[in-house]
């Protein structure tokens, strides 16, 4: 019975870069049950109490929030379409795809992905800084590329200020390739 309730209050499991997390529970409160029933009470080889981080789809009312902790990233560049309103309805054209990663409710890593029709593409990816190579952006992106590909969608784009060189290394480890030949252009509408 205890072993059915615990198993109904987590939502979801992961193994992420070696570390097990369970939405679910705050810092110290999962129970010792729990523990047993993954065999990790004295030789647990996660850190334990688990960090709990979940990664769920980007909601309109994640839009303030996600742009305030776009805004405090290098390497994100916001621009006119950066706005509460504006994400909100890119949400509503790309449902589900976008994805926000909070630890103990605080935001750590978001992305918004999106396609049209034909091409997929990923902008604002950023992971706070405590929380860098950990495999958390690419985890991020491989759930992207997962919902771009069951939505049909056979490549993806991404923009990357070409200073970036840590973003570009990333997206160059995560499967981008750079296409030399191509130049982007933009005009105003
Ligand atoms: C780019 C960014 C999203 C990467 O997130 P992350 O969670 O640290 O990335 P991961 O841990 O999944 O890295 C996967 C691999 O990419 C490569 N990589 C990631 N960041 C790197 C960096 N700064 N320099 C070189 N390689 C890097 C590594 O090979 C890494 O694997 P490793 O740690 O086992 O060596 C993060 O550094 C970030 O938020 N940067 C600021 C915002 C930004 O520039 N975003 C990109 C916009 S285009």
């Amino acid at each position: 019975m205890a072993q059915r309730l615990i198993k109904q209050k987590i939502r979801s499991t992961e193994i992420l870069a070696g570390r097990l997390h369970l939405s679910g529970y705050g810092r110290g409160e999962a129970p010792v049950d729990l523990r047993l029933s993954f065999g990790c009470v004295d030789r647990c080889p996660v850190p334990w109490p688990p960090m709990t981080i979940e990664i769920v789809p980007m909601t309109r009312a994640d839009a303030e929030a996600v742009l305030a902790f776009w805004r405090g990233h290098d390497g994100v560049g916001l621009g006119d379409s950066d706005t509460p309103g504006e994400i909100a309805a890119y949400l509503d054209r790309n449902p589900k795809m976008s994805l926000v990663a909070r630890e103990n409710g605080r935001i750590i890593a978001a992305v918004l992905c999106g396609h049209d029709g034909r091409r997929g593409c990923l902008y604002h990816l950023a992971v706070a800084s405590s929380h860098r190579r950990q495999g958390l952006g690419r985890r991020l992106v491989e759930r992207c590329i997962e919902s771009l590909r069951l939505a049909g969608i056979p490549k993806c784009n991404v923009y990357v200020y070409g200073d970036n060189l840590g973003g570009r290394e990333f997206w160059k480890e995560t499967g981008f390739a750079w296409r030399s030949d191509l130049i982007m252009m933009q005009r105003r509408v």
